[in-house]
């Protein structure tokens, strides 16, 4: 007998699950369409322009960003000069409401910049807020960062550049009987310099890895009830291969069922989910197991929470993530208890507390998963030139 499963609907309605037929969903491709991640094909051959700085750009690009909202833009009307701004259509007020994880993606896309100025024999000097920084939430339109550049030839290449175009966001499930090794983590802390602090935890520790689990748990599900959080997310959400290739931005998600469920109407992101719904429910038991796979949990731990700092650790970040993936692992952030919206309070004082964040100031600025894991797809990028500031 066919199991008849009914689906409660984001914004109310139930579907039998039975009556989406397997013929009605085989139209849905599930592969991430090729034009969209066509940034990660070898930019050196891509970019033809004879402008170093578009080579540049188009590496840096590549750089992990919150909800992939790639909020940089660059200025290059001045020779010699990157200018770096924010897009302020590119925010996620609701769940990084004093803007702590754009700074850091900012960092991330600054350091694979620096990355790619190496690999080329030029030196990239960065002035962070060149006219000021901005003041409260929100950029204000002044810029983020000044990079000049100027040929040295005694510049070394970066060992980790070529991990670049490998690195990807893994959000699968991960082996949980395969442990990361000691050598791994010392790879991962010899990338970095002081300006952070690097922990982790494995397995070998239970009660410590039992209270990440649970902490990881905990603030998904706050950030899945929370009708203006998963409002938010469902914005930067693209469904199928047509919006994925509109945007080329924001999380992908090629499954068949709630693609189908989008063409016919019956997904309506305009309206958070019951936190008893189907489409809650089974998102955070998917977590769950996402979770309960994880063997290891890494973090980046600063001494206070400056703008300077926050993009100090997304360059950190960024060095991290490629050492891992030199190493053949795979990661995935864990933003959820580190965002500074009031729900999540309880979360945030547990895992500041457990990663051992004592001193005033002292902040969690990264916490990830980490372990071995079937390699994903590219996440979608602009094309580089959707990122360079028009007169
Ligand atoms: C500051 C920051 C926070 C992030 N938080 C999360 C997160 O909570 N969950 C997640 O799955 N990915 C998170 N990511 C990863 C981004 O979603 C990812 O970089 C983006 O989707 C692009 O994909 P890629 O890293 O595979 O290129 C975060 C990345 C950064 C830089």
């Amino acid at each position: 007998m066919q199991r008849r499963k009914f689906i409660r609907l984001a914004g109310g309605g139930t579907i039998a699950a039975a009556t989406v037929s397997s013929a009605a969903l085989s139209g849905c491709s599930t592969r991430v369409p090729d034009e969209a991640i066509e940034a990660w094909q070898d930019p050196y051959n891509t970019v033809t322009s004879g402008d170093v700085r578009h080579w540049l750009v188009s590496y840096a690009i590549l750089a992990p960003h919150s909800h992939n909202l790639q909020s940089w833009v660059v200025d290059l009307r001045r020779p010699f000069e990157i200018w770096l701004y924010c897009d302020p259509a590119r925010l996620l007020p609701q769940t990084d409401p004093h803007a702590r994880q754009i700074m850091v993606s900012h960092g991330c896309f600054l350091e694979l910049l620096v990355m790619a100025a190496k690999e080329r024999a030029l030196r990239a000097d960065i002035t962070l807020f060149p006219q000021g920084e901005f003041e409260g939430d929100t950029p204000d339109g002044r810029p983020i960062a000044r990079v000049h550049l100027s040929t040295d030839t005694s510049v070394s290449k970066d060992p980790l550049f070529p991990q670049i175009l490998q690195r990807h966001t893994n959000r699968g499930l991960y082996d949980i009987q395969r442990p990361v090794p000691s050598s791994d983590w010392l790879a991962m802390g010899a990338s970095l310099d002081t300006s952070v602090r690097f922990g982790f935890v494995t397995q070998e520790d239970e009660e410590a890895i039992a209270k990440h689990r649970k902490i990881a748990n905990a603030a998904y599900r706050i950030e899945m009830t929370t009708p203006r959080t998963v409002l938010e997310s469902y914005r930067w959400l693209r469904l199928g291969a047509g919006e994925v290739n509109a945007h080329r931005d924001g999380i992908s998600l090629m499954a068949p069922l709630p693609v189908f469920l989008s063409k016919v109407g019956l997904f309506d992101r305009s309206k958070a989910p019951a936190p008893d719904s189907y489409a809650t429910t089974s998102e955070l038991e998917d977590f769950a197991k996402k979770i309960a796979s994880t063997p290891a949990f890494t973090w980046l731990m600063t001494r206070d929470n400056s703008r300077a700092t926050q993009i100090a650790a997304g360059r950190a970040w960024a060095r991290l993530q490629l050492a891992a993936t030199a190493q053949g692992l795979a990661i995935q952030p864990l933003s959820q208890a580190l965002q500074e919206y009031p729900e999540q309070q309880g979360p945030y004082g547990d895992i500041h507390r457990l990663c051992g964040a004592a001193a005033t100031g002292q902040t969690l600025q990264m916490w990830a998963r980490v372990g071995y894991a079937q390699p994903v797809p590219p996440a979608p990028r602009r094309r580089f030139t959707d990122f360079i500031r028009k007169a």
